[in-house]
């Protein structure tokens, strides 16, 4: 085997909750996607996703908002803790904070988000109960590059869930997220595998644009 197919690539997860994404990725990288994930980030100390990341024996980091005078020193307080770990990946799970335009800039194509709908639907928040209250027959989760217009990043990969009848935006959020853990390890081992590139606003995968 060739040194380049087993490098792993240096990633760090941003969390602000639960980690169960973060977990997802922690076991797909326990059994073989290549990639260490360097050290986790939660904006949050209560997050769950902390304790996730320490039982795992990965580094974690607490960036309180209420230390920082303003979104610009947040986030340059953020891209150094990024830097300092040598990342070359930069996953947001469930990353509760609105990012600035200069902190998008930085990372361009090297910034994935994950967001709960089938976008371009539902962008923003409480896209479950929006959905259901939408009437839509059908639902589901987005991986995508980071833009720095919110939830408009080019998009890599999405899976789909039927509503049920009798859902409630609990019960349609778990089976949302089931897919959700599938699709994230999957979009980060093509970036790590180096199939997966941003280019000129698009997302290609072994050199094709992606159309989802
Ligand atoms: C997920 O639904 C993700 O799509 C959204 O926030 C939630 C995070 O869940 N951005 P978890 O913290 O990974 O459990």
């Amino acid at each position: 085997m060739s040194a380049a197919s087993t490098r792993k690539l240096p990633i760090v997860v941003l969390i602000s909750g639960s980690g169960s994404n973060l977990q997802a990725i922690i076991d797909a990288v326990q059994a073989g996607l290549p990639a260490e994930i360097r050290a986790v980030i939660s904006n949050k100390a209560e997050a769950y996703g902390l304790e996730r990341a320490r039982l795992a024996g990965i580094p974690t980091h607490v960036l309180n908002h209420r230390d920082y005078a303003d979104r610009e020193s947040y986030d340059a307080a953020l891209a150094q803790l990024i830097d300092d770990s040598k990342a070359e990946l930069v996953v947001l799970a469930g990353f509760m904070r609105i990012l600035s335009a200069g902190f998008v800039r930085r990372y361009e194509g090297r910034l994935l988000n994950i967001h709960p709908s089938l976008l371009p639907r539902h962008r923003g928040l409480d896209t479950h109960a929006r959905a259901l209250a939408a009437g839509d027959d059908e639902h589901g989760a987005t991986v995508h590059f980071v833009s720095p217009e919110l939830d408009a990043g080019p998009i890599i990969l999405q899976a789909r869930v039927p509503v049920e009848p009798g859902d409630s935006p609990e019960s349609l959020a778990a089976r949302v997220l089931r897919e959700e853990h599938r699709i994230y390890p999957q979009a980060i081992r093509w970036f790590a595998e180096g199939r997966l590139r941003l280019e000129h606003g698009r997302a290609l995968l072994d050199n094709q644009p992606i159309t989802p």
